[in-house]
């Protein structure tokens, strides 16, 4: 592992090359920029329409790329252009793409997105190819997993590939972050597969059925993961910030005060910058969230998923940045 000091007036320090494995969605993301979200039956004009690269995995992996991993990608595209641009996009941020293979039956995903001038949005999802990676397609880039420091998934591919892959991980000494989203039951093999879980608050309370409403419910929240075995947990609150569980601490951590324009991929800025940045002996946690959450806190001043993950430079000159509640 390297250390590397990034500038002079910033004495901060930059871990380099960690290896992060991504298991994971790629989307093509259409945006469709409202005053304000339409109520059912309601039509509404949209203001802008843009298309971007997207999915929860891709943009994680990502993050991670532009902070410094040696990043590779395990997922599936459909036979189509979407796919090609998908897997190009990828390969332009130097993440190592032969884990990404093309499904016949099914197209690349896709994510419908409403964005209002709050900078709140709505997603839908359509799995796609996403939805047909399987234990054996996980099994083929067995090496790009077991070479990381980090593996990572998400709920936007299913479950029995992520079970596979953390296996993988696990005989291998590989730590694994599992980000529980979109909101889905959890197959309970994957608890024990789990080193570190990273859920937004209503992700947390559907795995939990523990509200999220203040400091107490979020103790209970991180008791009920590390009851379950996962002892470091981190749940995103947003612009409240982070609340963390590691090595029998927990801590609230607010967030940076930004105007946010688009929140889409805040969470995921967060998760791939902190794979990236995050030591594997994990005795950095706590910089790490820190780091995370400024990279998040640009992302969110930019409109679109990828097009608007920092990279580590940035992240790095933000000096700027202050806390808020
Ligand atoms: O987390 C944001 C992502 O969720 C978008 O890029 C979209 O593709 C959906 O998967």
């Amino acid at each position: 592992m390297i250390w590397k000091q990034i500038t002079e007036k910033n004495l901060e320090m930059v871990v380099e090359m960690n290896k992060v494995a991504v298991i994971g969605s790629l989307n093509i993301d259409t945006t469709l920029e409202v005053v304000n979200f339409p109520h059912p039956g309601q039509t509404v004009k949209a203001i802008n329409k843009s298309s971007t690269a997207g999915g929860k995995g891709a943009n994680q992996a990502v993050a991670a790329a532009r902070s410094q991993a040696q990043t590779s990608f395990i997922g599936k595209v459909g036979a189509d252009q979407q796919g090609k641009f998908m897997i190009a996009a990828m390969q332009e941020e130097g993440i190592e793409t032969s884990g990404i293979k093309v499904e016949q039956e099914a197209g690349t995903g896709t994510a419908a997105i409403m964005l209002d001038q709050r900078g709140q949005n709505s997603i839908i999802v359509y799995g796609g190819a996403n939805s047909y990676l399987t234990a054996a397609d996980v099994q083929a880039a067995a090496p790009q997993i077991t070479a990381a420091d980090f593996a990572v998934a998400q709920f936007e591919t299913p479950q029995a590939a992520t079970i596979e892959a953390f296996k993988l991980a696990k005989q291998n000494g590989v730590t694994t972050i599992l980000n529980p989203a979109p909101a889905a039951k959890l197959v309970p093999e994957l608890l024990g597969l789990t080193d570190i879980i990273i859920p937004n608050e209503s992700e947390s309370q559907q795995l939990t059925d523990i509200a999220i409403t203040d400091l107490a419910s979020l103790e209970r929240s991180v008791a009920k993961f590390a009851s379950w075995g996962i002892a470091c947990s981190i749940i995103t609150l947003g612009e409240k910030g982070v609340f963390y569980s590691f090595k029998g601490k927990t801590a609230k951590l607010d967030a940076f005060k930004v105007k946010a324009v688009d929140t889409t991929a805040a969470g995921d800025t967060f998760i791939g910058a902190f794979a990236a940045q995050l030591l594997p002996s994990l005795e950095n946690f706590v910089t790490a969230i820190d780091y995370a959450q400024k990279a998040s806190a640009l992302t969110v001043q930019h409109l679109g998923a990828q097009v608007s993950i920092p990279t580590v430079s940035e992240i790095m000159g933000s000096i700027q940045l202050r806390r808020g509640s």
